[in-house]
């Protein structure tokens, strides 16, 4: 098999745009839709895996490279799964998380007065890999845990904040980005498709 030496990443959120980067071998040539003043589909899928083939196969037709995609979000089981594959619309157009994370526990507090004391919750991340003659690899990858009370930690992007992994007593944005980054969703994703790179 012919390892890849050169991708295009496909996203312009430039948090997840880094921890892919990171995932990524350092000598592999990467391109970034921002720098090429690419602007993101619509994401009209009804799961994380249409969604990141829909990103993986537009970016790539864009350049005629190989693109890596990743459809990411958040669900809350008192929630019925929501935010899910909406995660980043929760926040609006200004993409304001503050406001993400106060539905969050609006949302929350209406379904269950002390959900504080126990509630289950997973980042889930598919990742996509397109060739430009059409061949296709997903995969996808999750961690399990729930929401903190309260918003907690600076590091990492989106609900970082009050996501706590199990196993863990800290947010994955109090935590080291490169512990997040071992063990996260996007990590347990990228792991089943590693073999394409290295
Ligand atoms: P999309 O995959 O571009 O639709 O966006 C996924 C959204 O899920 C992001 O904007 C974040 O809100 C959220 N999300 C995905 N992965 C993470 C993560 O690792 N930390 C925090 N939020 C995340």
């Amino acid at each position: 098999m012919n390892k890849i030496t050169e991708i295009i990443i496909g996203t312009n959120n430039q948090g997840k745009y880094k921890e892919i980067c990171d995932l990524l071998p350092g000598n592999i040539k990467k391109y970034s839709p921002k720098e090429l003043n690419i602007p993101s589909p619509e994401e009209s899928g009804k799961s994380f895996k249409e969604n990141s083939f829909i990103k993986a196969s537009y970016f790539s037709k864009k350049i005629n490279k190989i693109c890596l995609s990743d459809d990411s979000g958040l669900e809350i089981d008192l929630l019925k799964g929501k935010p899910g594959i909406y995660s980043s619309r929760w926040a609006g157009e200004k993409n304001n998380f503050d406001l993400a994370i106060r539905k969050v526990f609006m949302e929350m507090d209406s379904v269950k007065k002390n959900w504080k004391n126990e509630n289950k919750a997973r980042f889930i991340c598919n990742m996509t890999l397109y060739w430009p003659d059409g061949k296709t690899f997903s995969s996808e990858g999750h961690i399990e845990g729930k929401i903190s009370a309260i918003k907690k930690g600076e590091n990492g992007f989106g609900y970082d904040p009050i996501f706590i992994p199990n196993g863990y007593n800290k947010t994955f944005a109090e935590m080291e980005p490169k512990l997040k980054m071992s063990i996260d969703h996007r990590f347990n994703a990228f792991f089943k498709l590693k073999k394409f790179f290295i």
